[in-house]
């Protein structure tokens, strides 16, 4: 980040030697108040406000268990989550980064990876690189109907060892 030299106003005889002044000031706040903040941009996938409501999804808990372990469903777009299939059953992740909030990205060789900063989290939630100092919150996950399509309530945050089975 370039510091600005500048003489203080007082100290200053012309309006436009007060002017570039008040300007350098106003840059050099501008830079510090986005470094605080980050550092981001506009162009950053922030998730948004988080979904409150219940998202109905187009998977069912027997035909999630019936695939490999690690299988990962993506309701980003619907509810900024993951539907994970691992050993024990079925969970709901969100992927919204406990960074700053941006959007996680699909699983990788079993990480989630934030596109920001560079945070990396296991599939299980698990936080293995910074800046992120929290892990992605598990959500509550249930069967719509005896058989039916799994329901996320993505403002019900349950145990990370929490499985639906
Ligand atoms: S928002 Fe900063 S690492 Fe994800």
């Amino acid at each position: 980040m370039a510091i600005h030299e500048s003489n203080p106003p007082a100290l200053l005889g012309s309006a436009a030697a007060r002017r570039d002044f008040c300007l350098g000031v106003l840059a050099t706040g501008l830079a510090l108040a986005s470094h605080a903040c980050g550092g981001g941009s506009a162009a950053e996938p922030m998730a948004g406000p988080a979904p409150t409501l219940p998202i109905t999804t187009t998977d069912t808990k027997a035909g999630l268990l019936a695939t490999p372990d690690g299988t990962t469903r993506d309701y980003r777009n619907q509810g900024s989550f993951f539907l994970v299939k691992d050993a024990t059953g079925i969970y709901a992740i969100t992927a919204i980064c406990t960074h700053l909030g941006c959007t996680v990205g699909v699983p990788v060789s079993g990480h989630f990876l934030c596109p920001c900063h560079g945070s990396q989290y296991d599939l299980g939630g698990a936080n293995l690189v910074g800046p992120a100092v929290l892990p992605l919150a598990h959500l509550d996950v249930s069967e719509a109907t005896p058989g039916g399509f799994l329901i996320v309530n993505p403002a019900r945050p349950v145990a990370a060892a929490a499985r639906l089975s």
